[in-house]
């Protein structure tokens, strides 16, 4: 009885927490954007691209990971490093939905970008952001010099050839024959995992941490990263997403080839092996405590 009770009055601690978080990652992205409006309709893009309600599973990771690392949770650079990493991903989405890849109709319950600006707007959009994001890394406070460099360098590793885009390059270019489970499971790697490495390095860099929990941490956003994207493959036949449903039809992914079932379990082990990974060096409580409950509520709705 009393472990239940300490139970709920964690989690409802933790989701006030959270809910302070993504309050000020919001109001911080809403600072770092440019102002936007009828005649700067790429800034109103850009804002409308990473202020539209979305998970903030990124920005919320590196903030969690830094503060279970350490961190002071007034380190002046802190949530403009984890803004970066948002902008980044919001503009890999609107990339991701034009008609030359996906072809998305719907992102985070809105039209996507392109339907509501045009697809010229939102290329542009798209490329303004990135470049939001690493002006905001280079000039981030609380951090050397070294530091702030490798910083700019894990996210360029993310977004470059090696990372967001091959991954996408893949993913559209072998997406639509059949692959083996590797290919797949590589291609997820690149899309999806390089962005969370980023996150968790960065989120590392801020804190100090040592080079072997550093490498806890890459291999922990591996499996998160594969995790994740297993889970939106999953939810893609799903309503509520506040995406189009069966975006996937005809797509070669391990829901696919495996199944939902097989997916679902290799899914467990994925999250499995990403405690595995935190658990041995220490660190990473309120990390964990997050992925774990954020999977269970995601799966019970979307799987
Ligand atoms: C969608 O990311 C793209 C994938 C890597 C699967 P999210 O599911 O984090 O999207 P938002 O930010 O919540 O809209
Ligand atoms: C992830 O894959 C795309 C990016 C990393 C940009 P998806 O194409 O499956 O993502 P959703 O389903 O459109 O969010
Ligand atoms: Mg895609
Ligand atoms: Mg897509
Ligand atoms: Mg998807």
């Amino acid at each position: 009885m009393t472990a239940t009770i300490t139970n709920a009055k964690e989690s409802l601690s933790q989701e006030s927490e959270l809910r302070a978080l993504r309050d000020a990652l919001h109001q911080r992205l809403d600072q770092l954007l440019p102002a936007g409006g009828e005649r700067d309709r790429v800034g109103a893009a850009m804002r409308e691209g990473a202020l539209a309600p979305g998970k903030r599973i990124r920005p919320l990771l590196l903030l969690l990971a830094a503060y279970d690392l350490g961190c002071d949770k007034n380190h002046p650079g802190l949530l403009d490093l984890a803004c970066a990493v948002e902008m980044v991903h919001a503009a890999s989405l609107m990339l991701d939905d034009i008609p030359c890849m996906d072809n998305a109709a719907l992102r985070r319950g809105r039209p996507t970008i392109h339907r509501q600006f045009g697809q010229d707007v939102a290329i542009l959009a798209a490329v303004a952001l990135l470049s939001n994001a690493f002006g905001v890394v280079a000039g981030a406070e609380g951090l050397s010099d070294a530091c702030r460099a490798q910083a700019v360098a894990e996210l360029s590793a993310a977004v470059g050839l090696q990372g967001l885009v091959q991954g996408q390059f893949r993913d559209l270019n072998e997406g639509a024959t059949a692959r083996s489970e590797e290919a797949i499971a590589d291609t997820n790697d690149l899309k999806t995992s390089m962005l969370f490495s980023a996150t968790l390095q960065i989120a590392a860099l801020a804190a100090d941490a040592t080079p072997a929990v550093r490498q806890k941490l890459g291999c922990f956003a591996r499996d998160l990263g594969q995790a994740f994207q297993l889970l939106d493959d999953l939810a893609d036949g799903c309503s509520g997403t506040g995406k189009d449903i069966n975006k996937d039809a005809g797509k070669s992914t391990l829901v696919a080839l495996l199944g939902a079932e097989a997916v679902r379990s290799r899914l467990h082990e994925h999250l499995h092996s990403a405690d595995q990974h935190l658990s041995v060096c220490q660190h990473g409580l309120a990390t964990r405590r997050f992925m774990h409950s954020w999977f269970s509520q995601q799966l019970a709705t979307f799987s």
